[in-house]
């Protein structure tokens, strides 16, 4: 397998195309990311929200509609300066930060969202990460995330390999046709399940033929 690429240079070169996956003309995507996009306005409603890797602000501008108040933080220039060029409802502040070195104090937010970062997320790491995640939430506070199937994205999962933990390395492309590997997991139902149960409560794990979703409640001890 070619050496893996960093996910931060491959995002950040990615930034001003990153939102073509949202605009393909595919019914069944727009159809599952619309319903997601509704389900989400209703759970950040009149909520405190911190949208993590928030890339280029799709699912930022989402919350914006319904939240009351929005941090929306990336570890890249770049995709923050797409977040910048958008409209929002209620406007976010907009903070560079590499997700693992937060800057925010514990129970800050009501709720926690990760578009399209738990399939990047190392497996490795969840230990920490969920330990990242957790304090972060005020007393109730719940974490949102949506991420692929693999029908979202082609036919086939293009896969280059795994490394010793089985993360999955992927093929992508630039439209310039730059090449790279990048970690990026796929998982059943039941792997999410056995991921966040033993650490949150689900409330609620939609899976569906292009994208899975996942409302985890106040976190579990430990
Ligand atoms: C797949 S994109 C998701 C963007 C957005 N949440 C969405 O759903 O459209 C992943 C994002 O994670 C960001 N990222 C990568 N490594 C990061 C890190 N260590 N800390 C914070 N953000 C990171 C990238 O810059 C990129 O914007």
């Amino acid at each position: 397998m070619k050496e893996p690429d960093s996910i931060i240079k491959y995002y950040s070169q990615r930034a001003p195309e990153y939102e073509q996956i949202y605009y393909r003309d595919i019914p069944i995507k727009r159809k599952e990311l619309a319903d997601e996009a509704a389900r989400l306005r209703q759970l950040a409603a009149d909520k405190s929200v911190l949208d993590l890797a928030c890339g280029t602000g799709y699912w930022t501008r989402v919350i914006s509609q319904t939240a009351a108040s929005v941090i929306a933080s990336d570890i890249s220039a770049e995709m923050i300066a797409e977040a910048g060029k958008k409209n929002y409802l209620c406007q976010p502040d907009f903070v560079l930060s590499d997700l693992y070195r937060l800057p925010f104090a514990d129970a800050s937010f009501q709720l926690v969202t990760l578009g399209f970062w738990f399939s990047h997320e190392p497996k490795q790491n969840y230990h920490d990460f969920f330990n990242i995640l957790a304090p972060l939430l005020c007393q109730d506070g719940a974490i949102w995330m949506i991420d692929n199937n693999p029908p979202a994205e082609g036919p086939h999962l293009q896969s280059v390999g795994q490394d010793e933990y089985g993360n999955n390395y992927k093929q992508r492309f630039l439209d310039s046709g730059k090449e790279f590997a990048i970690l990026k997991n796929y998982f059943s139902r039941d792997q999410l399940e056995t991921i966040f149960e033993p650490r949150f409560h689900i409330k609620s794990l939609i899976f569906n033929q292009c994208y899975w979703s996942v409302v985890l409640g106040p976190p579990r001890s430990g």
